[in-house]
């Protein structure tokens, strides 16, 4: 199995470069189905979700290359529409498979899916939507067959703006006869990236970025396409929080403003106490130093974009160890995000739980290293993170959900001087 060793604490130094973001590259991978050609995603990042995604694909008739400029995925030859069980389980994604395959062949056999343990997961969103358009659904305890004959355009009210569904009736509503509103819907910045890829290839979605998406149904899209997904917020987060966390002198590349503007904006307050923080910000890039006392960044609540992202919960509980002053963050969006806190018990950290919101009181020096085991993807980036800025030694297991979702996560780190080292191989399936 592999493991993070790591040596704190870290201090920081040079650049590093975001990669395209993973909630992006999954759908626009899901999408490459409606194409029946191909697609190159350029620099796609090798992570264990593509490539779950890709062994997905590959069963089914796809074929998928990897080469220096990205990931090329062609659909043209898929002779199956039963996806393959044991694959589409462990990881949730697939299941934004069943909204292109619909549109594609009309029907499609899907595992209900699995992913990270964040929570009840339920499907009702994308299910209600997916009947909406026509689709009938049977279900038994591990699979769902799911065909539509027909997709019509409809009027479709999502009850909450979840990502996954919004994308999966996007997907179906490609092709469908005439005009679907979906209201309500999520707007994500990789909603926004796939709504514009899919414009891209020849669909006709307007009203992207808002609440209502209007799909006026096309018969087909391009053939081929080469696309370069936005980067990953949740990577830009990461660095940008652990740069803060750790005295460093770091230049991020690559990253959309925009979609992090809120979190540089809550480093830039802290000057004010700390004249040591200085964050320099371009359209493209930007450059953090921070030297001396960190202070928290205050009070957080987890909300649909452009709230704070629950991605990025887990990462800022770190942060709260690591700083001086409490840091409450509530999450509203998955129900048990909270796995990771039996870890940093281990380290010595002082937090207390209450329902949804979790309050930590930063110790700074005192955190120590630990034996940890990582809980599921964000949660296991929260234990590098609290490791790098704790005092000595930790031993990270179950960092295949790390690799799930973060590029090159030691490399990266490696390279701006922080001592974490990958040992057992570097790839595992557990
Ligand atoms: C996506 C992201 C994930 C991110 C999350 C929220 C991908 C591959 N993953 O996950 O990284 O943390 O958005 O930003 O893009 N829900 C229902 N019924 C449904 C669907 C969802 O009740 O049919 C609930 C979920 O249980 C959860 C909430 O809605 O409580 C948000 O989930 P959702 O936005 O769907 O997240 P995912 O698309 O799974």
């Amino acid at each position: 199995m592999c493991k993070y060793l790591v040596s704190g604490p870290s201090t920081l130094y040079g650049e590093v470069k975001i990669s395209p973001a993973k909630n992006s590259v999954l759908t626009i991978i899901c999408a490459s189905i409606l194409l029946a050609g191909e697609v190159l995603i350029k620099d796609c990042p090798d992570i264990l979700d593509v490539r779950v995604m890709c062994e997905i694909l590959k069963s089914i008739g796809a074929t998928t290359l990897w080469t220096k400029e990205g990931l090329t995925v062609n659909t043209k030859n898929i002779f199956t529409t039963i996806l393959p069980k044991q694959k589409t389980a462990k990881i949730r994604a697939s299941f934004f498979m069943v909204g292109p395959m619909l549109a594609r062949f009309k029907t499609v056999t899907v595992s209900k899916p699995g992913g990270c343990k964040i929570g009840e997961r339920p499907l009702d969103i994308h299910l209600d939507g997916l009947k909406k358009l026509g689709a009938s659904i049977k279900e038994n305890e591990e699979e769902y067959l799911i065909t539509a004959n027909l997709l019509k355009g409809a009027k479709i009210t999502l009850r909450y703006p979840s990502v996954g569904a919004t994308e999966n009736l996007i997907l179906a509503s490609v092709f469908a006869k005439g005009e679907t509103n979906l209201i309500n819907v999520a707007k994500e910045p990789e909603v926004v990236d796939l709504c514009n890829y899919l414009n891209a290839c020849g669909a006709k979605i307007k009203g992207i970025g808002s609440q209502n998406l209007t799909i006026l149904g096309v018969e087909s899209l391009c053939k081929s396409i080469s696309y370069t997904p936005i980067p990953d917020r949740i990577e830009t987060g990461t660095f940008l929080l652990l740069s803060y966390l750790l005295d460093s002198n770091v230049q991020i590349t690559n990253i959309n403003l925009q979609n992090i503007y809120d979190l540089t904006k809550k480093i830039n307050n802290i000057t004010c106490k700390n004249s040591g923080i200085y964050v320099k910000i371009y359209s493209d890039k930007l450059y953090i130093r921070s030297k001396g006392e960190k202070y928290s960044l205050g009070d957080f609540t987890t909300s649909p974009y452009p709230g704070f992202a629950t991605d990025l919960h887990p990462i800022m509980s770190a942060v709260g160890l690591g700083v001086r002053g409490q840091t409450k963050i509530t999450e509203t969006v998955f129900d048990s995000r909270f796995m990771y806190l039996k870890e940093f018990a281990k380290m010595g950290a002082k937090f207390s739980l209450n329902g949804n919101t979790v309050t930590i009181f930063g110790k700074g020096e005192n955190i120590h290293g630990a034996h940890l085991v990582c809980p599921d993807l964000r949660g296991g980036a929260s234990l590098v993170v609290a490791s790098l800025s704790a005092q000595g030694d930790s031993v990270i297991e179950k960092v295949a959900y790390i690799m799930r979702g973060y590029s090159q996560f030691d490399k990266k780190l490696q390279s701006l001087g922080a001592k974490i080292k990958l040992i057992d191989g570097d790839y595992i399936d557990d």
